[in-house]
């Protein structure tokens, strides 16, 4: 469904932004715009902004932002058609009936075709899974106990043995593009004759959808025995293996405090059907920092119920500190004698596992009673090493009261004597500060004061999740604006359109980037800038995409409507990022200060355009030329 600019913008206009998520959010008037807490991430002071003229939302926290629409769709949890529809109806407005059109279809950017190529295939699997040709996967999800419920719910199908290329020729059908297919993880390259067929085959298919409702990648499990068991779609530009998890979209609507982790499809889909609805899983890899990040949006609380085998015990292992660092308390649900939670649950049932949820855990004391294995409690030296172990975990808590609670419930386990066990924790702490020269852990990201030592000694440090690293800037420099010291707001973090990019690169889209926010914010500085800088200088990247519309308003009426240039982009990921162009911080400055700050960025943009690198001698003395004349232009605000 693809709906007209016309029928947005009516839609949009007859729902108010500030109304629409003032039902869901209390926010409060803050200058021009309203504030409140963010919805799509736990904080304990208001960053998440709303602005009645623009008709947009932005958090400065998790850089989440879009208009009316984007918000429906990521607080409901709806698709973007499902979200056009929900205020239509609000407002009493009447949708036509529509299709995507070939030309449109060519018309969305890389992500959202993915996302629709997804779609298209889901829907095929899940069509086949409850037809005849799914019989076999029928059976075999029957068998498991699933009911047909369950299977709709999470939106499983079946991709039949043969033909292999069902699923191609379906695609095919739809007009689907062979660079799209490649791109799609779906299809298996046969590089002799080069051909593609289906990457699935006779699988029962588990679908995984992003915390919005959109498929970007499937799970498949063989029927019986074979190997491997589940074969997984690899990344692509719209599937982050560890900034997802499986279920998310579902166990983030239970009313639990809590998420329950698991290690299995299997087992998130059994504990639901048990009523568990509160259950995720990451997508067969390990616990990311990524992953715990993305929990944190939605719970202070994890239950680990990983496998009960001496890989899930390790992996528990690895999960609490992790978890612990991005702020979450994690507890851990022992399953034995059962290998996992869907064992369990298929023998002790809905209350066998209530009852270990309910019995789950300390993390602490689970990790106490592991690494205990490795001492011999009875020889004196290796019992003091222990205690000094578990001195050091509970060392690294924040607060004393959890300290001395921690005191407490090891002395009582492990009958230790409580100021043995006092006096080895003060140590650890004396020692852990000298060594960290009295920094406090996970810090947070100031802008100009990247943590820039933070984390680099930690052994659970993950390069990725250092914005420093992730950007490619040692110094933090380019969050703050040389000439303004205004606040950049960096892409958000690491989709993969992002991190693949250069430093330069990354500096090149932060100019051009601004720039636009300048044309918004000072529309009388457009004549002068487009003399200089087109659309096609700004690359062929997202922000070029979102130059190409604001240019295009700036030319019809003379100003930009932020609200509906974000709807020329229906992928919500999109949405955010170029909200972000629209929420550059203001930060007091002079006039003077500013024209100095928009020529500069003018000449940036200028000198970074594919047009400045021509092999063409005389063009490039041209351009040599205007640059020189830019860096003196006036430029009036
Ligand atoms: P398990 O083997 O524990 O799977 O692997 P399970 O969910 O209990 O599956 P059933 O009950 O045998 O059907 C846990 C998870 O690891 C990933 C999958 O995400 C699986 O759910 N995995 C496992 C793979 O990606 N590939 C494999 O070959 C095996
Ligand atoms: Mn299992």
């Amino acid at each position: 469904m693809y709906y007209s600019e016309d029928i947005l913008d009516q839609v949009r206009t007859a729902n108010d932004i500030v109304d629409v998520i003032g039902m869901d959010v209390p926010l409060r008037r803050s200058g021009s715009n309203y504030v409140g807490l963010c919805p799509f991430h736990n904080e304990k002071t208001p960053s998440f902004s709303v602005s009645r003229p623009k008709q947009m939302f932005y958090c400065f926290g998790c850089h989440r932002g879009g208009n009316v629409i984007t918000f429906v769709e990521e607080y409901h949890n709806m698709g973007f058609t499902e979200a056009v529809n929900y205020l239509a109806q609000r407002a009493g407005i009447r949708l036509p009936e529509q299709e995507v059109s070939p030309a449109e279809r060519r018309s969305m950017t890389e992500r959202t075709k993915l996302l629709d190529v997804n779609r298209l295939a889901g829907t095929y699997y899940y069509y086949l899974l409850r037809s005849a040709a799914g019989k076999a996967g029928m059976e075999y999800l029957t068998s498991r106990g699933l009911s047909p419920d369950t299977m709709k719910s999470f939106a499983l199908g079946f991709a039949p043995k043969t033909p292999s290329d069902g699923l191609y020729r379906y695609l095919k059908s739809k007009e689907v593009s062979d660079d799209l297919l490649r791109k799609s993880g779906l299809m298996n390259i046969d590089e002799k004759r080069g051909t593609m067929y289906d990457k699935f085959r006779n699988r029962v298919i588990f679908p995984i959808l992003d915390p919005s409702g959109k498929i970007i990648g499937f799970g498949g499990r063989v029927m019986g025995d074979a190997k491997p068991k589940y074969l997984n779609s690899p990344e692509t530009r719209i599937f982050d293996k560890s900034r997802n998890l499986y279920a998310l979209h579902l166990a983030r609507r239970s009313r639990e405090d809590s998420m329950i982790l698991c290690e299995g499809y299997m087992d998130v889909i059994s504990m639901h059907q048990a009523g568990f609805t509160n259950a995720v899983a990451s997508l067969g890899t390990a616990l990311t920092p990524g992953h715990c990040s993305l929990l944190s949006r939605y719970t202070r609380k994890v239950i680990l119920s990983y496998d009960s085998d001496q890989a899930g015990v390790h992996a528990a292992m690895r999960a609490i500190p992790m978890l612990r660092k991005a702020g979450i308390t994690p507890k851990v649900l022992r399953l034995d004698p059962y290998k996992d939670p869907d064992e369990l649950i298929q023998a002790l049932g809905q209350d066998g596992m209530s009852e270990r949820i309910r019995n789950a855990q300390n993390a602490l004391m689970f990790e106490a009673e592991i690494t205990k294995r490795e001492y011999d409690l009875s020889d004196p030296d290796s019992r003091t090493r222990f205690f000094e172990s578990v001195a050091a975990r509970i060392a690294a808590f924040e607060t004393q009261m959890e300290r001395e609670n921690y005191i407490d419930a090891i002395c009582r386990e492990y009958l230790v004597d409580r100021k043995q066990l006092q006096e080895l924790v003060t140590r650890q702490l004396v020692a852990g500060s000298v060594r960290n020269g009295e920094a406090s852990p996970g810090a947070g990201i100031r802008a100009g004061s990247l943590p820039s030592a933070a984390s680099s000694h930690d052994p659970e440090y993950d390069p990725e999740y250092d914005p420093a690293a992730l950007y490619g800037y040692e110094d933090g420099s380019f969050y703050e604006d040389e000439v303004t010291g205004e606040m950049l707001q960096p892409p958000p973090s690491a989709s993969g359109r992002n991190r693949h990019a250069t430093v330069r690169e990354q500096g090149d889209d932060i100019s051009r980037r601004l720039l636009l926010n300048y044309i918004c914010r000072y529309p009388g500085i457009f004549p002068a800038v487009k003399q200089y800088v087109g659309p096609e200088d700004y690359g062929d990247g997202l922000t070029a995409e979102a130059a190409r519309v604001i240019y295009s308003q700036m030319e019809t009426r003379g100003s930009v409507e932020e609200a509906s240039v974000l709807s020329h982009f229906p992928d919500t990921q999109d949405q955010a990022q170029i909200a972000g162009i629209f929420h550059t911080l203001d930060q007091a400055s002079t006039e003077k200060d500013r024209e100095k700050a928009v020529r500069e960025t003018l000449v940036k943009v200028f000198s970074a355009s594919p047009a400045s690198s021509t092999a063409d001698l005389g063009q490039a003395i041209r351009r040599k030329r205007q640059e020189k004349e830019l860096r003196c232009v006036k430029i009036a605000l």
